[in-house]
């Protein structure tokens, strides 16, 4: 695995099988030279679909059961037998929207380890925890539900940075990310927000070993470019 981590997170786009299977392809193509570990989340529904060399596949949710009576739900085992190699565990729309609690997060995350798929476990405040000063607090209980064990990393996204346009500042980046670190010594991703624009400063910030992209993840030439700034 390469130092630095580029991770693609789709979430619920793009609208068809064509468009993800070109996206796909043309992200495949632009980052094949970069030297980063370079993943990509697409929906489930796609992960069959996609033909790529140069980009590791990871699904955006997981159950922590094999099989059963779980309608709905998609499997470790499943993921592994259509090529996903990571999950994403505890985005903050799973929590926020869908309801998922620390419990369930911990469950998932050790059924992944279990079959052998790495984790990208996502942690992050919400604006009313920053503006009360609880941020670090609230980072420190959602850690403990981490499985602190080889293959799984952390991806910090402070929610209110999320989809917005707004990013953490490289100093508040650089603090969560050293806290992160003395909870728990593995890789820390940053996510909200990152551009082509601000790739750069973020990339220099200490402690930030990769970024986990939404919004730009979709549009190639961005994505090139936050690949670049993180290469350097
Ligand atoms: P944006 O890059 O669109 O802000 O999304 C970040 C994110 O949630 C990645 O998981």
């Amino acid at each position: 695995m390469e130092r630095r981590i580029l991770a693609a997170n789709w979430k619920m786009n793009p609208q068809s099988a064509e468009e993800a299977v070109e996206l796909a392809r043309e992200l495949d193509r632009l980052l094949a030279p970069l030297p980063l570990t370079k993943l990509l989340f697409p929906p489930f529904v796609f992960l069959p679909l996609l033909e790529v060399r140069n980009l590791t596949i990871g699904a955006q949710n997981v159950f922590w059961e094999e099989k059963g009576a779980y309608t709905g739900e998609v499997s470790p085992p499943m993921l592994k037998s259509v090529g996903a190699e990571w999950v994403l565990v505890g985005h903050s729309e799973r929590r926020n929207i869908l309801g998922e609690r620390d419990e369930d997060l911990k469950r998932k995350a050790e059924a992944a380890l279990k079959n052998g798929l790495k984790v990208v476990f996502c942690v992050g405040e919400k604006l009313k925890d920053r503006e009360a000063g609880r941020h670090f607090e609230v980072i420190r209980k959602q850690l403990e539900y981490v499985p602190k064990r080889e293959g799984v990393v952390i991806a910090y996204e402070p929610v209110w940075a999320i989809g917005t346009g707004k990013n953490a500042t490289p100093e508040q980046i650089g603090e969560m990310h050293a806290f992160i670190k003395e909870i728990f010594n593995t890789k820390v991703l940053y996510g909200g927000s990152v551009k082509g624009h601000n790739a750069k400063e973020l990339a220099s910030t200490e402690g930030v070993d990769g970024f986990l992209v939404g919004g730009a993840s979709l549009k190639p030439s961005e994505f090139y470019k936050i690949g670049e700034a993180l290469a350097e």
